[in-house]
């Protein structure tokens, strides 16, 4: 069994999704008590897909983040680089297109989508600021992000309680039910050692991404930031993409 450690390296998260494909969805659902299917639909409102509207879904999986996006008429595109994921996805959304691509380099002119946006990706991924930029680079100039992911409940007890979830109650269930328990332990430590909401914000602001803003989810366990891309260059340094470049 393959397990991702914390300094994620691409090759462990890639073969450690793999494993975990067949049964992805149907854990997700478990393990949060029935709450994906909510996140989801605020990822959508969020969005607010239109006919024709151009979106990269990014870290994809099997396209669960994505098939709501066409559903509504979008002209959106699942990309990931587990290759057990997308196949997973393939076999039961056959109507996606699934796109085999890293976060970090993807295989996308400049400005072509109208939002990117990633749900419960950007923690697995290696370099966060380097998966925001690249994602400001293939967005147009008023495009927007959508980062929908795991963050930090905003009620100290409630923290608590969750954590507990977290780290006692979760690795047993994974244990009983998915084919690489590990991969929960991980989903646990990263989620623990993931930036709250504010820091995340300010990461995605460093990436160069304007306005940026974040909504909580069920008390803040999942938190959906947003930006826009005003067109200027990064502060960490990375291209600008004005029109035409
Ligand atoms: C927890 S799954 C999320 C899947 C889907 N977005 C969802 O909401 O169910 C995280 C995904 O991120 C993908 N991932 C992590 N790092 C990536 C990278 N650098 N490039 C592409 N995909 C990546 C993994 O392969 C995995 O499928």
């Amino acid at each position: 069994m393959v397990r991702a450690r914390l300094d994620k390296s691409p090759r462990d998260v890639a073969a450690m999704f793999d494993q975990v494909a067949k049964r992805y969805d149907i854990l997700n659902d478990l393990l949060s008590l029935g709450r994906t299917k909510a996140w989801r639909r605020s990822v959508v409102a969020t969005i607010a897909p239109t006919t024709g509207m151009r979106i990269l879904d990014c870290a994809a999986g099997t396209g669960s983040s994505t098939a709501p996006l066409v559903s509504a008429g979008a002209d959106a595109i699942a990309s990931d680089f587990s290759l057990g994921m997308l196949e997973a996805g393939q076999k039961r959304e056959r109507e996606l297109t699934f796109i085999a691509a890293d976060n970090l380099a993807l295989p996308f002119a400049d400005g072509v989508f109208d939002v990117v946006t990633i749900s419960f990706g950007l923690r697995n991924v290696a370099n966060t600021s380097r998966a925001l930029m690249e994602a400001r680079r293939v967005t147009r100039v008023g495009g927007r992000l959508v980062v929908c992911e795991f963050s930090h409940p905003t009620n100290r007890l409630f923290r608590v309680i969750y954590l507990r979830y977290l780290m006692r109650v979760l690795p047993p269930l994974a244990r009983a039910f998915s084919s690489n328990p590990e991969a929960y332990t991980y989903l646990a430590e990263s989620i623990e050692e993931w930036p709250n909401q504010s820091a995340l914000a300010e990461r995605i602001a460093e990436s160069g991404w304007s306005s940026v803003s974040w909504q909580n989810l069920t008390g803040g366990i999942v938190a959906i930031h947003q930006g826009i891309n005003g067109g200027g260059a990064s502060r960490l340094g990375g291209s600008d993409n004005t029109p035409g470049r």
